[in-house]
């Protein structure tokens, strides 16, 4: 007898199953500030402190009081949530607001234009079409120029005004002919063949090693980690990923690459000679100034000068990606402001839509947008009456009483920090590091592949240990932390503003407590307990 579906748990089953090894597999019924609410067996809620924050959504809390009011006017008002092709007044003003906060903390005037999607993998995905939209342009225009270098030739020759290089046909790599006519035709079809196989060559993309930018088809391919992004690489164009302690590997890495150009076909004088054009390999550069989903590691400024100088030299954009670092969690609106690294594209996500609405953008100054790309891209959802109108609500709330909400972050941060700094001092055979700014913090454990206990050696070989740690947090002491599927001895924290003293306490007993059973290699507890 088949099984009917109804009967089927079809939801993702097996992700479910993941997270009940490790007993991670429960069910919230309600959330309010930096607690998820469960049940008992007796139906009683349990607070849970939320460390996780929808993986950096919620620099608000769950379920912000004002946000929740604000939602509930806006559609008590019959708020417009569907307008598409007319005017966008709410996106506007958020394009404009976040305007404000790129010229403060970037000290620039320059208007940065704003493309709205609903995920951070689709801001990204807008970022790569930008930029290869701006490469084809330009690629274009290179194409037409060559063609009309060409054409001015050819009538030269014809009208015995000029005569080719013999140089020329070695440049090419052809032998020169006898007739000069012929030979320039050689010539043309040879430089057309290998600029057509050049143009047809898919762009790459720079992005240091422990990238994360999401996991669609285009942007999987700039997230490092191999078992996510292997199995899908024929879908789309390719990165080169840099070590990111390494900025001496980034020219290093663009070299290797960057070694073909377009043939032109110039006159010089009345000889027509071969030269060679610039060809562009690389779309873009993208980097996160704080590493998240690879485990919290942060970008030197060394590195990001580094960046900027390449990009200038080579002529692609830097798009920093500031969906989980971005929106004050660092410390300042833009993790970047810290390194100066200011972006010729930026992407938000996560908390701009304030915990509930779903909303990203990618913002492209204006001295490298395209114009028509808004006329070649398009997403129905993009920059409804809704989710605009919640980000401009949030982004209120981080700005008002002079950014208080960032100096909150950059408090409670250091505080957790120190908190954790503490823990390491005390545990150092279990802790290996305690790093991050602000808001973004992430806790790595030492390897325990090699423990004397089974479980946690079990664990650890299957690459399991940080969830497994996060299973014993949960049930022993309410709180949830995770590692990310790219560092898995990292916890990564990262809790709203609201985040009290009393918390940071119940995270210290819980962190200690975790530490102590790891240094007694109390498996049984740590699994079960
Ligand atoms: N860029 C960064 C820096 C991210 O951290 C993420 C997601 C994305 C892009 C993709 O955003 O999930 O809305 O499509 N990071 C999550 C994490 C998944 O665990 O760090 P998305």
């Amino acid at each position: 007898m088949s099984v009917r579906a109804t009967e089927l748990e079809l939801a993702e089953p097996y992700l479910r199953q993941v997270l009940a090894s490790a007993g991670l597999d429960v069910g919230y019924e309600a959330a309010d500030g930096d607690i998820l609410y469960r049940l008992d067996e007796n139906n009683q809620r349990v607070p849970v402190l939320d460390l996780v924050g929808g993986f950096g959504s919620l620099i608000l809390g769950h379920n912000h009081p004002e946000i929740i009011s604000y939602a509930k006017e806006l559609l008590d008002s019959h708020v417009p949530v569907h307008a598409q092709f007319s005017r966008h007044p709410y996106a506007n003003e958020l394009a404009a607001e976040l305007n404000k906060v790129i010229g403060r903390e970037f000290h620039t005037d320059e208007p940065y234009y704003a493309v709205f999607a609903n995920s951070g993998a689709e801001a990204i995905e807008i970022a790569i079409k930008h930029a290869e939209f701006d490469r084809f342009v330009k690629l274009s225009e290179l194409s037409g120029d060559i063609a009309a270098h060409i054409e001015t030739a050819r009538a030269q020759l014809r009208g015995g005004h000029a005569v080719v290089d013999p140089g020329a046909y070695a440049a090419a790599g052809i032998v020169a002919p006898a007739d000069q006519e012929a030979g320039f035709e050689e010539l043309v079809a040879e430089v057309n063949r290998r600029n057509g196989e050049l143009l047809a060559r898919p762009p790459l993309f720079l992005a240091p090693e422990g990238s994360f930018h999401g996991k669609l088809a285009g942007s999987v391919q700039l997230t490092h980690n191999p078992s996510v992004r292997v199995p899908f690489k024929s879908l789309a164009a390719q990165a080169r990923f840099i070590p990111a302690g390494d900025p001496g590997a980034i020219r290093k890495t663009i070299a290797q690459e960057q070694n073909a150009a377009l043939l032109d076909l110039t006159l010089e004088g009345r000889t027509v000679t071969v030269t060679e054009r610039q060809f562009p390999v690389f779309a873009a550069f993208f980097l996160e100034p704080i590493q998240g989903e690879g485990g919290i590691n942060l970008i030197t400024q060394e590195f990001a000068e580094e960046v900027r100088h390449v990009s200038e030299e080579f002529g692609f954009p830097v798009v920093v990606d500031e969906i989980q670092s971005g929106m004050g969690r660092s410390g300042a609106f833009f993790a970047a402001s810290h390194i100066g690294l200011r972006g010729d594209y930026f992407t938000l996500a996560k908390s701009l839509g304030g915990g509930i609405a779903k909303i990203s953008v990618t913002l492209i100054r204006a001295s490298r947008y395209r114009r028509d790309f808004e006329i070649v891209h398009s997403s129905t959802f993009a920059k409804d009456g809704f989710s605009t109108n919640i980000a401009l609500k949030t982004l209120g709330l981080l700005e008002a009483a002079d950014g208080r909400a960032y100096r909150l972050a950059a408090e409670r941060g250091s505080r957790l920090k120190a908190m954790l700094e503490a823990v390491q001092a005390d545990f150092p055979d279990v802790v290996k590091d305690v790093r991050g700014r602000g808001l973004m913090l992430g806790v790595e454990f030492h390897d325990q592949s090699e423990s004397a206990s089974e479980p946690i050696r079990e664990t650890a070989r299957a690459g399991f240990f940080g969830f497994t740690l996060s299973g014993y947090l949960l049930r022993a002491h309410h709180v949830r932390a995770f590692p990310t599927g790219s560092a898995i001895n990292t916890l990564r924290l990262e809790p709203s503003i609201g985040l009290t003293d009393d918390q940071i306490d119940q995270v210290e007993e819980a962190f200690r407590a975790a530490c102590t059973l790891l240094r007694e290699q109390d498996g049984q507890r740590l699994t079960q307990g």
